[in-house]
């Protein structure tokens, strides 16, 4: 029976800041432990990681990713939330890659709750116009991200109204689906971070105090830091040594409010030997991009 085959729920299976591969760590989880799961994978667009070329063939990137979303769905609670944040593709190799995402996840299942506008403010410093004032080519400039949202099984995620922290005016400001935030400044060490203004209404809007949050390709710990300083307890992937152990500092400088226990990360990094032993070709600068610059 259901119940009988669900993994035994290790005391300590919250945060954790882990080093590995996000498929890998998310199917040593236990069932249904994890309110609300935000990321941003690489995005395929050539960023410069750490340990990762971020340049599969289409096709691939999206079976690889329809597997963690795959794994992801039995390691949500029932109505626990998933937040996809996807930048458009390059002008010139357009793909909507958010369509092909959100087409895969609603075939696995999620129920799609909404897609959130993420504007960037970034048309200042743009560059590329494509045929200057003339019909002839001319570039929309993508100054924007999605964030888009799905649900498990259920649209309700069951709650305590004592842990509820949103004022009224954060919840009218942040129901408003179209949101002004600028890029992360601060890049930690990091090509593409999240801003903590992105993931600290995301929390807010769709959990309670003490939900568990998690972040399967979480870099240099954003959302993990955010989690805890909002009282959630937290649990970070990252495929990179180098960004878990950025995370794990910044997740222990990241005090919770008073009255919540979430305790500083345990980090777990893979025993020396089975660490990638280099990373992929730098690419030449030409081909490299960061976030701030698409
Ligand atoms: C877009 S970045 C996420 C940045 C993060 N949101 C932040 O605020 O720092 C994607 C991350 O996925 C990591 N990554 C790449 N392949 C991975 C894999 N197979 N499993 C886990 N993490 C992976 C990269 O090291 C990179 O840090």
């Amino acid at each position: 029976m259901a119940e009988t085959r669900r993994r035994a729920r290790p005391p300590d299976w919250r945060d954790r800041i882990i080093q590995g591969d996000a498929r890998e760590v998310l199917a040593g989880l236990p069932d249904e432990s994890v309110h609300l799961a935000i990321t941003s994978p690489p995005y395929n667009l050539r960023i410069a990681y750490q340990t990762y070329g971020d340049d599969l063939p289409p096709e691939e990137y999206l079976r690889w990713l329809r597997e963690v979303w795959a794994t992801l769905h039995r390691v949500l609670v029932p109505g626990g939330r998933f937040v996809l944040n996807v930048a458009p593709t390059s002008i010139k190799d357009f793909r909507p890659i958010h369509h092909d995402l959100s087409r895969d996840l609603r075939g696995l299942g999620y129920i799609m709750r909404t897609e959130i506008i993420w504007y960037k403010q970034t048309m200042g410093r743009r560059t590329a116009w494509g045929s200057w004032r003339s019909p002839s080519n001319p570039h929309i400039i993508p100054s924007w991200e999605y964030v888009l949202v799905f649900s498990k099984g259920q649209w309700k995620l069951e709650g305590d109204r004592a842990a509820v922290d949103i004022t009224a005016r954060e919840f009218e400001k942040f129901s408003d689906g179209f949101w002004h935030i600028p890029p992360e400044r601060k890049r930690h060490g990091h090509p593409a971070p999240f801003p903590e203004e992105l993931i600290e209404r995301l929390v807010k809007f769709y959990s309670y105090r003490e939900n568990v949050v998690l972040d399967m390709f979480g870099g240099t710990g954003t959302v993990a830091a955010v989690a805890r300083r909002l009282g959630r307890h937290y649990l970070q992937v990252d495929a990179s040594a180098e960004y878990c152990q950025q995370a794990a500092e910044r997740v222990a400088r990241a005090v919770p409010p008073p009255g919540v226990a979430v305790p500083p990360p345990r980090l777990e990094l893979r025993p020396a030997d089975s660490v990638p032993p280099a990373p992929p070709p730098v690419l030449p600068a030409s081909r490299t991009r960061s976030r701030s610059s698409r």
